[in-house]
């Protein structure tokens, strides 16, 4: 009986050997709030020190540290193509995080709307991909006479599952956009998006670049930390995701896009560096290549180095904690070795998901949101209780030291899908650092607090 228990509950990450590289383990929290963010390792604390001796601007001087400054800068860029598949640098946008990325999709489009347009979102929405798509509908585009619908898709309120007749169903010839998320920072819901892509493709709308077929723009924030992704694979326009997800610190969001779209948007931010080099007058501004033409301003570029060296060391970790294939390592990463990698993650994170959904499935007053089957989520799961509100849930776990959210986690419209009220869930979520004793740990305490 042993024997199965350990095969079942085997981690595809060797969790001891990463776990003593992170401070706040280290200090004994059991952090269990990794949907929101997660915790940055020794390693990229220890080069941020290192880059402050070369530190300077990027693009804008000549000295030794500038040049090399931009060098890693630059390279930062081609490590994040490549992680996802994509072409090159010029398919990646830096922001401060997903939710500007998605605004500056919203903002560059935004004059290519016409009158009696629309745009798809789902009610599993973070705020990021539905408030924006609203303001453009409900508040921007209406000051310019533009009449636009901003249409929301169902779930199943039983399963979790997106209804793609439904989404199917709102999707017509005057879809501009659907935008959906790959996975619901609430439901743990991993969404189809070959699937969506071909609603998108079948709609009938003509853009400007005569293509018939609506955009499709996925929010990756709960996708790119624990699954191989491979952009050109999926076919999708607009891809974003957030760093601080994925070990890196707070600050810096991307945004993947087809060259050829970004080739013809107009520009985000307007300023400087976005500018082919004296190309402005009076009369006319003539915009820099790509991706520069959407890096308006001095960028993050402290955050924009650590991003890419985390993916790099989140490689590592997720194939042999013991070497440094990729950290501060001058190579491309290998598409095998991504794969490997965040097959890796992603198996290591069901199992986690799997213990945690059997022992708070084993607690009758819980009402455990989304998906049953580990398979079909990620590895966060959010409750309600009967005889407890999810703030006096977290409450209480915080004072047991277990760190949880409580709240919509900005995924307010589908807490009203189900009539919340208040519109809150208490959301326990597990990234590759943590451990089976970490779930065991987390789920005796929420049994004591209910
Ligand atoms: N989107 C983040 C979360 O789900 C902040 O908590």
């Amino acid at each position: 009986m042993k024997t199965i228990n350990l095969v079942k509950n085997q981690l595809m990450i060797d969790t001891k050997k990463i776990r003593k590289f992170f401070p706040a383990i280290k200090a004994g929290r059991i952090v269990s709030n990794n949907a929101a963010s997660t915790q940055v390792p020794v390693q990229l604390l220890e080069l941020l020190k290192k880059l402050v001796v070369q530190y300077d601007n990027v693009h804008r001087g000549q000295s030794r540290s500038s040049l090399l400054t931009t060098e890693a800068f630059e390279s930062s860029y081609d490590t994040i193509a490549q992680f996802i598949g994509a072409t090159s640098r010029k398919n990646i946008v830096l922001y401060r995080n997903a939710t500007e990325a998605i605004n500056s999709v919203m903002y560059s489009l935004m004059t290519e709307f016409k009158n009696g347009d629309n745009v798809v979102t789902t009610f599993m929405e973070h705020n990021s991909n539905y408030v924006p798509w609203y303001g453009l509908c409900k508040e921007i585009l209406p000051k310019f006479g533009v009449n636009t619908e901003c249409r929301i898709a169902k779930f199943d309120k039983e399963t979790g599952v997106l209804d793609l007749n439904h989404l199917k169903s709102l999707v017509d010839q005057r879809t501009k956009l659907v935008c959906c998320t790959g996975a619901s920072n609430f439901l743990g819901t991993i969404n189809p998006i070959k699937k969506i892509k071909a609603i998108a493709d079948s709609s009938g709308y003509i853009q400007p670049n005569g293509e018939t077929r609506s955009y499709l723009l996925i929010d990756g924030a709960q996708v790119v930390p624990n699954t191989f992704v491979n952009v050109n694979e999926l076919g999708v326009d607009f891809f974003v995701w957030s760093f601080h997800k994925m070990l890196a610190p707070f600050g810096v969001g991307a945004l993947y896009a087809k060259e050829g779209l970004l080739e013809k948007m107009r520009p985000f931010l307007y300023g400087g560096d976005m500018i082919a080099e004296g190309m402005v007058s009076q009369e006319k501004v003539s915009y820099n290549s790509l991706p520069w033409k959407f890096t308006a301003g001095t960028p993050n570029i402290l955050g924009t180095i650590l991003s890419a060296q985390a993916i790099r060391l989140l490689i590592d970790f997720a194939i042999n904690p013991r070497k440094r294939k990729y950290f501060l390592a001058n190579k491309q990463l290998e598409a095998s070795d991504i794969k490997k990698a965040m097959e890796n993650i992603k198996s290591h994170e069901q199992t986690l998901i799997r213990e945690a959904l059997g022992l708070l499935g084993e607690m009758p007053s819980l009402n455990i949101f989304g998906p049953k089957n580990p398979v079909n989520r990620t590895s966060l799961v959010a409750f309600t209780c009967k005889d407890k509100s999810p703030f006096k849930i977290a409450e209480e776990l915080s004072k047991l030291g277990v760190e949880s959210r409580a709240g919509c986690h900005c995924a307010t419209l589908a807490h009203h899908y189900y009539g919340l009220n208040p519109p809150a869930s208490c959301r326990l979520s597990f990234c590759v650092y943590n451990n089976i004793e970490d779930v065991k740990k987390v789920c005796r305490a929420v049994k004591k607090c209910i």
